[in-house]
């Protein structure tokens, strides 16, 4: 039984690539491990959302999660905010954080190019909040998708280098999981090669999106003028359909579309809409579950006190013990 942490920053609907990089193992590992789910909201505020945009980001994720699968009573399911512990950690983290390495991370320099209007010291010192987040409950494994490699990276750095500064072996080394196998990264249909809902959601399907929003937009998918020499690679927004057909279509449908590719008579129209159809069946229990849950406002209190009650105990003894082994002791 292993300690797991992750979270999600509710900045919108969540996508198939968060469904596919983080909550299917979520909703996994649930069943045998001892997690601890949350709602990144301190994360979100380097974007400086209104309060009325970050409370009601915050519901759409926790009602997504819950249509998702994940279970409040197996699983510790909480709103990041619930638990100044970890800004408390945080705080302690940064003590023994060097911008260089800060600023090396390959997440704040894209930030600096794609935003310099804003670059605050919540982007600078995003991996050691991630880091707190992760530690604070000694967690050991951290289902994520591949983007987030480099910052797990870091959190290892930031455990180890508390270890060693006071000399004991108090924080074990994260490492992100995904059941022994490489992590993941879902492709975009702007022919990015990921899947990301800061382009105004062009590149992105999302749990909530209508079937006739589904179809529209994967019919809008980049592609090419079509398959020249089929030995050659393909063109990044042809491959990114192929890598969601393996998803949501399944060997068979695969393999026809592969076949059809290599004899050059291969119609992406075909293609698009057969993905299309299939990642609807796919979302669609999903989207019924988030519209019964959306109102059952009672349930949503109820859920997000139980995990702040249950984050708290666990956060509380870290907190308690790394005050002692820092030297805050009463008199
Ligand atoms: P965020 O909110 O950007 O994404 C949430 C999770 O979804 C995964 N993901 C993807 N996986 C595969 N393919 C994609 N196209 C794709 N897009 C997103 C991400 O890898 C992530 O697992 N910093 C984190 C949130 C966070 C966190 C943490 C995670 C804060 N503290 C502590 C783990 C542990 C983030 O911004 O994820």
């Amino acid at each position: 039984m292993a300690l797991v942490v992750s979270g999600i920053r509710p900045t919108g609907n969540l996508h198939l690539g968060n469904y596919f990089g983080a909550i299917r193992n979520f909703v996994k590992m649930q069943e045998e491990n001892n997690c601890f789910f949350f709602i990144a909201d301190y994360h979100s505020l380097t974007t400086h959302p209104t309060p009325a945009d970050l409370h009601g980001n915050v519901k759409t994720v926790l009602v997504e999660f819950l249509a998702c699968g994940l279970n409040p009573e197996k699983a510790t399911l909480y709103i990041q905010s619930d638990l100044p512990e970890t800004a408390e950690l945080y705080l302690l983290l940064n003590m023994n954080a060097y911008i260089g390495e800060l600023e090396r991370c390959t997440s704040f320099k894209e930030k600096i190019r794609n935003q310099p209007q804003n670059v605050n010291v919540g982007l600078l010192t995003y991996p050691t909040l991630m880091a707190a987040d992760i530690i604070i409950h000694k967690a050991q494994q951290v289902p994520v998708g591949k983007d987030q490699e480099q910052h797990l990276e870091m959190a290892r750095t930031f455990a180890n280098r508390f270890n060693r500064l006071y000399k004991v072996n108090f924080f074990p080394e994260p490492v992100a999981y995904n059941f022994g196998e490489e992590l993941i990264k879902i492709p975009g249909l702007d022919g990015s090669p990921k899947m990301s809902k800061s382009d105004n959601g062009s590149s992105a399907i999302f749990l909530a999106d209508s079937p006739e929003m589904i179809r529209k937009k994967v019919m809008r998918a980049v592609t090419d003028s079509g398959p020249v020499d089929p030995d050659q690679p393909r063109s990044q927004g042809v491959e990114n359909l192929f890598t969601l057909l393996a998803y949501f279509s399944g060997n068979e449908a695969l393999e026809h579309f592969e076949s059809l590719y290599r004899s050059g008579s291969i119609r992406y129209g075909d293609l698009k809409k057969q993905l299309a159809e299939d990642i609807i069946r796919f979302t669609s229990p999903f989207r019924e579950k988030m519209a019964a849950l959306d109102s059952d406002h009672e349930y949503l209190k109820k859920v997000t006190n139980l995990g702040a009650e249950k984050a708290r105990e666990s956060a509380g003894k870290t907190i308690r013990e790394i005050r002692d082994i820092i030297g805050f002791k009463p008199f």
